[in-house]
């Protein structure tokens, strides 16, 4: 299914629902024509909301043409005001605003079959439309907006003014399901076992015997790439696993233990320790930090491969990313699609004189698709479901200098951390939970002695995307249980404290 971009808000989630419907399904720019669609030959498509009003002079406007094509069409919002401008309707500026909970009630109706008579829908919108397309009935209405949901089934067009991609719809995934299911007859197929099938056929297409190298970095992106691969051109497929020395306790260990042994994909374990603390000697500022670490990361990864290469014979010629495709789309790389938010370079920035071509099996894929799909591999749960690590690792969450006193003083403050969420199961809860190490000392009194030593800081969020977070309410309980263990058993530290801000103001990560 194509959902044509309009530049709503929640464009990317209508795909993501349709998606958790079993159907696959795409973002397109609303400028693309009847013939590339037909080309794409989708069972459905959808017309987004969007932010402006039908009846300014810059309004996203689709070709009328695609509604001559015989292909099922839901506009949602300003998509369904679109429908009726182009179809003969009307829409007004009514001068009634309807945002948020709004109660609906409903008539006898194919697009909202099996749904109560009357019912709550979130709506978001200034413009209502007054009259539904020529031909098209009426099936719903609101106290401010006497077409709230307009069908023609006979033609396949559907319109509703409230969002059924949010929560806040209670029965927002019926109505796509309707659209779907039936109006569209298009069938939930689209499984995890479907996207490894087509992957694994595209990949061998795409680099028939040729090696192919595997950044892995112990996440679940990288990981659930490198399975497809291997599951795809098996052999050709060699995996680099860089220990840059910022790894949290044992972390190094346990990728290579489940890559090597687990999954049995030829792994190259680089020890890099060294030479990444070496350079990172004395350095303080965040992003000189982040711009070390990405380029030595890089020049390694280049050895490695130029080793490769001279091992076999032959150049290696293609390099897997788990790029995804929030990251396409937030990188504009979706051509029309919303606006660029943006660029994100999954490998730290490659250089443009890498000659190696790109294998990015996850680019169609949302995070969640991406842990279903692990999870259909055979994945072992515990790294589907990892929480997210940032490349420049603890680097990142120690203020100021790294140096080996302070890194272990950070993994070991972590590692109780992490054992003490496991324990208290809220792991799986948590987008993240982590220990951060500040640059500053205080005085504390430990065994009648006045010591000087650093906080740690407690840093746990809940978040669905990491656009934004909020801060974990973690259970006094378990923060006393993680406190006074921290301080007990971790010289030179004596001080614990947490951290109750949202991102935004904040970001996740301290530095
Ligand atoms: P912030 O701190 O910007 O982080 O709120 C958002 C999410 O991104 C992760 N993060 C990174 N991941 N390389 C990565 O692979 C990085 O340089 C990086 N910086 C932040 C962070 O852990 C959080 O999940």
């Amino acid at each position: 299914m194509l959902v044509l971009d309009c530049g709503g808000q929640y464009s990317q989630l209508i795909a993501r629902r349709v998606r958790e419907c079993r159907v696959y399904s795409e973002l397109v720019g609303h400028t693309i024509t009847p013939e590339a669609v037909r080309a794409r030959n989708p069972y459905a498509l959808v017309l987004s909301g969007g932010p402006s009003s039908v009846y300014s002079d810059d309004a996203p406007r689709v070709d009328p043409g695609l509604f001559e094509l015989g292909i099922p069409t839901l506009g949602i919002c300003y998509g369904a005001q679109l429908m009726a401008l182009e179809l003969g309707g009307r829409v007004d500026r009514t001068g009634v605003s309807e945002f948020g909970r709004t109660s609906m009630e409903v008539t006898e109706s194919e697009l909202l079959a099996d749904t109560p008579p009357e019912q709550t829908v979130w709506m978001s919108h200034r413009d209502t439309v007054v009259a539904a397309p020529e031909g098209a009935r009426v099936v719903a209405s609101s106290p401010a907006t006497p077409v709230a949901a307009f069908e023609a089934p006979e033609r396949g067009l559907y319109g509703v003014q409230f969002h059924p991609e949010v929560v806040h719809t209670p029965h927002g995934m019926d109505v796509l399901k309707n659209f779907l299911y039936r109006a569209a007859d298009a069938p939930p197929a689209w499984t995890p076992a479907a996207v490894i099938e087509e992957q694994v056929a595209r990949i061998r297409a795409q680099v028939g015997h040729e090696r192919v190298l595997c950044a892995l970095s112990g996440g679940v992106d990288s990981a659930v790439a490198a399975l497809l691969v291997h599951k795809a051109v098996g052999e050709q497929l060699t995996c680099v696993f860089v220990d840059h020395g910022l790894l949290r306790q044992d972390e190094a260990e346990q990728v290579v233990e489940t890559f090597g042994e687990h999954f049995h994909v030829p792994l190259v374990h680089v020890q890099a320790q060294e030479r990444f603390l070496a350079l990172l000697d004395g350095v303080e500022e965040p992003e000189e930090k982040r711009k070390i670490i990405g380029r030595e990361f890089i020049r390694v990864f280049e050895e490695e491969a130029r080793k490769l290469s001279s091992q076999s014979g032959s150049d290696v010629r293609w390099l897997v990313q788990g790029t995804l495709y929030s990251d396409v789309i937030e990188s504009g790389g979706t051509e029309g699609v919303a606006a660029t938010i943006k660029s994100h370079h999954n490998v730290g920035g490659l250089p443009e004189d890498m000659k190696m071509r790109l294998v990015e099996p996850l680019r169609l894929l949302f995070k969640d698709e991406v842990r279903r799909v692990g999870e259909e591999l055979g994945m072992p749960e515990r790294m589907v479901w990892r929480q997210p690590f940032p490349g420049p690792g603890l680097a990142i969450r120690i203020i100021g200098a790294v140096t080996a006193e302070r890194l272990e003083i950070l993994r070991r403050a972590d590692a109780v951390l992490q054992e003490e969420v496991r324990r208290a199961d809220l792991y799986g809860e948590l987008w993240q939970s982590f220990a951060v190490l500040p640059a500053v000392r205080s005085v504390g009194v430990q065994g009648d002695e006045r010591t000087y030593g650093y906080p740690i800081v407690i840093r746990a969020v809940t978040s669905d995307d990491a656009m934004t977070a909020d801060w974990a309410r973690l259970p006094y309980d378990l923060v006393e249980t993680i406190s006074a263990r921290i301080v007990n058993e971790i010289p030179g530290v004596n001080r614990v404290v947490l951290d109750v801000t949202s991102k935004p103001p904040a970001t996740i990560e301290w530095e």
